[in-house]
This record gives C-alpha cells, structure tokens and sequence, in this order.
C-alpha cells in the first residue's frame, strides 16, 4: 500500500506504515558503505597516508573496511607491502575492474589486518583512464565497481591521484563524502577554490549527495610559525569543518610504508599512530 493511501486511512496505520517506513529505511542505510574519498590535486600533501591509517583505524574499530587504490601511482598498494608490479601475485586489479576485464569482487585482496580489505592498482590504470575516456559511463564505472559489493563494508575509502582528472571525477561521484588533506606549508590552499568548484559541479551534475567531510591539516610541525599560521588560515576559512586533529610530521610515519605496513602496525606509541587514531574516531563522529 502507498504511504499516501495508508497517510488517508488514519492516524494509527500512519504511525505504523511510518515505523515499518523508517525500519525499511534503517536496514537500506545500514547496508550501504559510507564511501569516502580522499583528494587533493596538489601532490604529496598526505592523502595515500591518510588512506591507509584511516582505513587500518577503522576496521581496529571493528568497522569492515575497503581501500580503493584509485591512483597510477600504486602508492597504498605498495604502502600495505603488495608489490604493484608483480602481476602474479597481484591478481586482479583496479585497472581491470576500470576496464571492465575483470569484477570489483575479484579484485578485492585481503590485508594482513582483520576487516581491512585492499583493491591494488597498477602504473596501467592511467592507460586505462585514457582507453575509457571515449567509452560509454565513463564518470560511473567507479560508482558501479563499488556499489557491486558496497553491502559487504562498513567504509569504503577511495585514494586518488593528484589531479582533477577523470579518475578523481569518478571517485567524486562514487562518494558520499570528500575528505581533503592539507599540508601546512606555504600555498597549501592553492587550487583548494578550483577543487571545491569541481566538487560542486559533481554534486549538481551528478551526485548531489556528496558531501565535504571536512578538512585534515597534515604534516603539522609546531616547531615552525608557518605551520600555526597555516594551520589558523584553515580554521578561518573551513572553520568547523577543520578537524580538530592536526596530523603531526613525525618520522615514523614517513618510515611504516618502506615496512609495507600502516603506522598504527609500525609504531602505535608515536606520536603520528595516535594522531590519526584520533582524527579515526572524528571520521567515526561525523558519518554516524
Ligand atoms: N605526517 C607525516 N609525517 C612525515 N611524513 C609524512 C607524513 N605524512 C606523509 N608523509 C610523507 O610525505 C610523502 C607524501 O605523502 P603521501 O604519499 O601520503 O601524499 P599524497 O598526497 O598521497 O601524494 P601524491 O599526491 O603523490 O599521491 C610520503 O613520503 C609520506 O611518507
Ligand atoms: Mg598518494
């Protein structure tokens, strides 16, 4: 019966279709992922580390976790000790399931850590970028990947290249959230106006659930003046949004991926494991 029959025939069927309304509700919500993806256009400010701490903090918090590696470089492949050049061990891959020679399901590797499960890249996946761009469902073939086996994680984390290009417009449109990493250096909010642009032209184009997560000051050295100051600059433009975890420049860090392995496995007492165990639960918060 439609909810606009049962609205006419009283109050009480009202409550109850309303119950059985917000149940079904409940239970479609409770099996989609909440998908993230982590972006910035300028290199190295911090996204494949987030990727892969954020994604080894949520599945320790028993959320079941999937890491897309969505970018050429390979960077959370090789992070997490799989090596994105030996096609034997690697399986299959994000390049195959991008071109459609193989299924998102096949592509998902196990970790060595409980509920955290990987899909690697390869270099080729940027051949791939180029083969798709004159082929039909170019924007959504990310989207679809995930949506595929989305009822299987609580997380879905995307790790994209540096670039607005088409690899990041299909992450964009595979989300629910963007989670932007800024490294606090000098220019670290060049190219921030263009990426929110691009992120606003997704959401009335395409995905208008998209939301921003917020934003993640990295490498934080409060030895330097430019830090703080870079760091308050963020907090007056983003207010709010801003994270109240900054992520420290820490060594071990910067040392756990020549390990294969995320800093919270290498180093859990440093100071940068307990950072983004604390910016974790802050995810956790914001996309209850
Ligand atoms: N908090 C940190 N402290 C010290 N070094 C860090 C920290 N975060 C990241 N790094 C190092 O900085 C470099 C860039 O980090 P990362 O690869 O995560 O950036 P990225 O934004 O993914 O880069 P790209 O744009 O190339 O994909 C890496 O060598 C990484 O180990
Ligand atoms: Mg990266």
């Amino acid at each position: 019966m439609s909810l606009y029959f049962t609205l006419r025939a009283g109050k009480s069927q009202t409550n109850s279709s309303l119950f059985y309304f917000s149940a079904f509700y409940a239970i479609i919500v409770s099996i989609m992922a909440k998908v993230i993806c982590i972006t910035n256009q300028k290199g190295g400010v911090g996204k494949t580390t987030t990727a892969v701490n954020l994604s080894y903090y949520l599945a320790k918090d028993k959320h079941k976790t999937l890491l897309v590696d969505f970018d050429p470089q390979g960077n959370a492949t090789s992070g997490l000790g799989i090596e994105k050049t030996d096609s034997d061990k690697l399986g299959h891959t994000m390049t195959e399931v991008i071109l459609g020679t193989a299924t998102m399901q096949e592509a998902i590797h196990p970790t060595k850590y409980k509920h955290f499960d990987l899909t690697p890249t390869t270099p080729e996946l940027a051949n791939a970028e180029v083969e798709i761009t004159s082929q039909p469902r170019k924007f959504t073939r990310l989207r679809d990947a995930i949506r595929s086996v989305e009822a299987n994680y609580d997380y879905v984390i995307i790790d994209l290249p540096p670039s607005l290009s088409l690899l990041t417009v299909n992450g964009m449109i595979a989300s629910n959230y963007l989670l932007l990493p800024v490294q606090t250096e000098f220019y670290a909010l060049e190219g921030v106006a263009q990426l929110l642009e691009s992120m606003k032209l997704v959401m009335k184009q395409a995905n208008p659930n998209l939301q921003l997560l917020g934003v993640l000051a990295t490498m934080y050295d409060k030895r330097t003046s430019l830090s703080a100051q870079v760091y308050a600059e963020i907090k007056k433009y983003f207010k709010q949004l801003t994270f109240n975890t900054a992520i420290p420049r820490n060594v071990r860090v910067a040392e756990a991926p020549s390990h294969g392995v995320p800093v919270g496995a290498y180093d859990k007492f440093s100071k940068g494991a307990k950072a983004y165990k604390e910016f974790t639960k802050e995810v956790e918060e914001r996309t209850k």
